[in-house]
């Protein structure tokens, strides 16, 4: 049943809940077309004279009692209301029974079904269901678990929160919302392992697989012990429980969920082996599984009060997990990644008719705002702190948040007042980065007389949505300043921008210096600098930080392809020549000289085009990236050669950031390579690879320069077993076809026996892939447009929470020409004029069509 019409959840509406949930007990009677649950409450009303709401969707009442008494209630589509008459004064039972269909729920989201498997997902409002429960973050309980399987045995495996009994029974002491509970049924095999805790407690770790994939379960176990390692040497937090399991399910809406004790994650961010998993692949697997687990505490023992407060767990969450990656690799690459990301992702939304601030003031569906802002802009406040603060103020906020509000359901303000009360310092302008929507710009002036250099920083919010006037935020301007010579004249020091305008002034300097501003990317604006060509060549051969010497690098590219875009001429010798340096520099990381290889993207083009003034026309930035990139092959064609030899790695594949981060500049050789020599050397590469990110970088070139066919089919014939490989192959064939032919191998693709559009890997395999494709997807002609809306369209009665998340691919429409603005207006209102759209998909859609 669906709710007619939907209603706007306020921050400013919030209210407790009027009852205590003492203890949940849980009954599953499972079976695919009708499976029972009874839940037993015990509840104390804490005021008097209330009704008892409970949230309920999609569930059939079996029977209700209060205190063994059974009441006669009428569910309504969003729960039921037990009324106040009927309630005791103090602490009572409810009894419920219900009867749910988990082989028909597609959504996958309550309690559903993956090939034969049961398994759950509760975040964000999933219990419901499951139960009628106060289905809300700030009520936590513990829970006991009680399973019993298919009456056919064909569920041996029975798995829910907490410490086991051995016979189905599980017990979760530590009391959790109920977001937080999973319940996993099926023919399941474990990898086992052992932690012990930093105070030397065991800890039982499980893997659960389904049987065949135990051999790809190495890579995942050996992350997860060096992320409960690595939280007990930098914020002091040991695990909690006695075991501690990890479930791989192969149709999942997200990536992975940290429910408590039994984490469950899309297969894809457990599963590797070199033949079938990616560099890529295996950093994300070592950075999701870290993710999940340090919700263990930044999550699940300090939850969030509600889910405006999303960003308390998951932005701060991705902070640590990004600290962690960086520890366990490079914290140069993985800064450069991230940042990417963030202006790929957040920046974009942030520019758009999506835009809203980290901790968002109402929704009508909570799914729409698991974004990269609340995500990665909520992660670089958090790093915006610790930089302000200094690390010892931070980890001493940490230890008080964790201590104080241990077992609590919090907010940003609890938040906050911790650094406060460890620092002694007001935060109430830094909390203005969490009601503020949009990307600040920065703009620097400078001034140079005797010795004296002087810097002048401007900040501008710009409107978003909802929002039109707006405060200076407090911004950390991490800066260093060079010679001429390119040593360093003034070491990193942090600028803090507090007025819309302020001035620093640096004395005693023995010539006019090159500034490096935001050194590390020390906070998440758009830094406008004047700053010449020949500063940012010495910037990108000189600078101490990393960061900047890759920003140097990157801004030259983008100011080389607008150019290009704009007044179609050829890129400047000195250019490509600093391109080669850094390419050919041995000091230098070969992962960072991959990244330093890369251009931007054709989105990050049009972004750029399109706040410069400029319609940017996605042919002309496909056109421009292509000619780039065969000038820079052309004239590193040598060395290039020379690097696809000397990168290669002897012996057998290990997935180390090292060996990793040759096959990167490797295959980033190869890709140029094969502009120039017909794929001749990827051909050879693709044919002997030994591992997939050598396969793939091979299949990917082959494909980028229009030769790929072959490949296509001998990939099929050597892959087509393997779902996740199979997604790739998906993937690659789409976001990587020539703008004129995305489209058509979209729609042949989704036209393959292998597609399978109700398994979301390979939906945004195929319809993302699209998506991603920028020119392709905007091709002239509007059909990419139209397919995406068909299966979204299709998509959405089904699982309506992947076909909203899909449908941000239109957010970016009022960056075109009125007649591509024409066409993605008729389908975006085709798809809002869709007679039962869901939810999730009327908000997405509204909220983009109000630009
Ligand atoms: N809690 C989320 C999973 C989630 C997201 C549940 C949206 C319900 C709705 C989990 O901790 C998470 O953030 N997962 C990310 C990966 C992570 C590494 C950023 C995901 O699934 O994309
Ligand atoms: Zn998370």
């Amino acid at each position: 049943m669906r709710d007619a019409a939907p209603q706007t959840i306020r921050l400013a509406d919030y209210t407790p809940y009027p009852f205590r949930i003492d203890h949940v007990a849980l009954e599953f009677r499972l079976a695919p077309v009708a499976t029972r649950v009874i839940a037993t409450l015990k509840i104390t009303p804490l005021s008097s004279g209330a009704d008892m709401r409970l949230d309920g969707e999609d569930l059939r009442l079996i029977r209700a009692t209060v205190d063994g008494r059974w009441l006669d209630l009428t569910p309504d589509a969003t729960g039921l209301t037990v009324p106040a008459a009927e309630l005791p004064d103090g602490p009572f039972t409810w009894e419920c029974e219900v009867q749910i269909t988990p082989a028909e729920n597609t959504a996958l989201e309550g309690l559903y079904m993956s090939k034969g498997m049961y398994c759950t997902q509760c975040e964000a409002e999933g219990f419901r269901k499951i139960t009628f429960y106060p289905d809300r973050p700030d009520v936590m309980a513990p829970f006991d678990v009680r399973i019993l399987g298919n009456e056919d045995g064909s569920t041996p495996v029975l798995l829910s929160n907490g410490n086991p009994d051995g016979h189905g029974r599980w017990t979760d002491p530590w009391p959790k919302p109920a977001y937080l509970f999973a319940l996993v049924a099926g023919q399941l095999v474990a990898v086992e392992d052992s932690f012990t805790t930093a105070s030397g407690r065991e800890v039982a770790l499980k893997i659960w697989v389904r049987p065949g994939d135990e051999g790809k379960c190495a890579y995942a176990m050996d992350a997860l012990k060096r992320s409960m390692r690595w939280d007990e040497t930098e914020y002091g937090r040991e695990y909690d429980l006695d075991i501690f399991q990890i479930v791989a399910v192969d149709d999942f809406n997200m990536g992975a969920m940290e429910n408590k004790g039994l984490n469950i994650f899309n297969s894809k961010y457990v599963l590797a082996s070199p033949e079938t998993a990616t560099d890529r692949d295996y950093e994300l697997i070592e950075g999701i599984i870290a993710h999940e687990y340090f919700h263990n505490w930044t999550g699940n023992r300090i939850t969030c009060r509600d889910w405006f407060q999303l960003c308390l767990k998951e932005g701060l969450t991705v902070f640590r997990d990004q600290q962690f990656s960086g520890d366990m690799r490079s914290h140069a690459v993985k800064r450069i990644d991230d940042v990417l990301m963030l202006r790929a992702r957040q920046f974009r939304e942030d520019a758009g008719p999506l835009a809203h601030p980290v901790r968002p003031e109402e929704y009508i569906e909570i799914n729409n705002f698991y974004t990269a802002t609340v995500y990665e802009k909520g992660a670089e406040v958090i790093g915006m702190l610790r930089t302000l603060i200094g690390p010892e103020a931070y980890r001493k906020g940490c230890d008080l948040y964790f201590e104080r509000h241990d077992g609590e359901a919090c907010t940003i303000e609890d938040w906050i007042a911790v650094f406060e009360e460890a620092t002694g310092e007001d935060l109430a302008q830094f909390r203005l980065w969490y009601a503020q929507a949009g990307t600040p710009t920065l703009d620097v002036a400078e001034a140079w007389s005797d010795g004296t250099y002087t810097l002048t920083l401007r900040q501008d919010l710009p409107e978003t949505p909802g929002q039109s006037d707006k405060s200076p935020q407090v911004i950390p301007v991490t800066t260093g300043l060079l010679g001429r010579d390119g040593a360093e004249l003034v070491p990193s020091q942090t600028l803090v921008l507090r007025e819309q305008t302020q001035s620093f002034r640096f004395e005693g300097l023995p010539e006019r210096p090159v500034p490096s501003l935001l050194r590390g990317f020390s906070a998440p604006v758009r830094l406008r600098h004047g700053i010449s060509r020949a500063d940012r060549l010495l910037l990108l051969a000189h600078d101490t930080d990393p960061f900047n010497r890759w920003e140097a690098g990157r801004s030259l590219a983008k100011d080389t392809l607008i150019t290009m875009i704009t007044e179609t001429t050829a890129p400047a010798e000195a250019f490509l020549d600093a391109v080669m340096t850094v390419a050919q520099d041995p000091s230098l990381d070969p992962a960072f000289r991959a990244l330093a290889l890369a251009l931007p993207s054709e989105d990050d083009l049009a972004q750029t085009l399109h706040s410069g003034g400029v319609t940017p026309d996605p042919d002309a930035i496909y056109a421009a990236r292509k000619s780039l990139t065969r000038a820079i092959a052309t004239h590193g064609a040598e060395a290039f050669g020379q690097l696809y030899d000397a990168m290669a790695v002897p012996g057998p594949y290990t997935p180390d950031a090292k060996a990793a981060g040759q096959r990167a500049l490797r295959g980033t050789a190869l890709r140029l390579l094969s502009e120039i020599d017909e794929g001749a050397r990827a051909k050879a590469q693709f044919l002997g690879a030994d591992n997939m990110t050598e396969q793939l970088s091979a299949f990917s070139a082959l494909l980028s320069i229009g030769k790929g066919t072959n490949a296509v089919s001998t990939f099929y014939e050597q892959w087509s077993g393997d779902r996740l490989v199979m997604d790739k192959w998906f993937a690659l064939q789409i976001s990587l076809a020539a703008p004129d032919k995305a489209v058509r191998a979209c729609k042949a693709l989704t036209a393959h026996p292998d597609f399978d559009w109700k398994n979301p890997n390979r939906f945004r395999s195929t319809l993302g892939a699209l998506a991603m494709n920028t020119a392709g997807f905007h091709t002239a002609s509007g059909e990419g447009y139209e397919l995406l809306a068909d299966w979204l369209i299709r998509l959405d009665p089904l699982n309506p929470q992947t076909a909203a998340r899909m449908s941000s691919a239109f957010d970016s429409w009022t960056r075109y020409d009125e007649k591509r603005q024409r066409l993605i207006k008729i389908e975006l209102e085709r798809i809002a004029a869709t007679p039962g759209l869901s939810r999730d998909v009327t908000e997405m859609v509204g909220r983009i069509l109000a630009a």
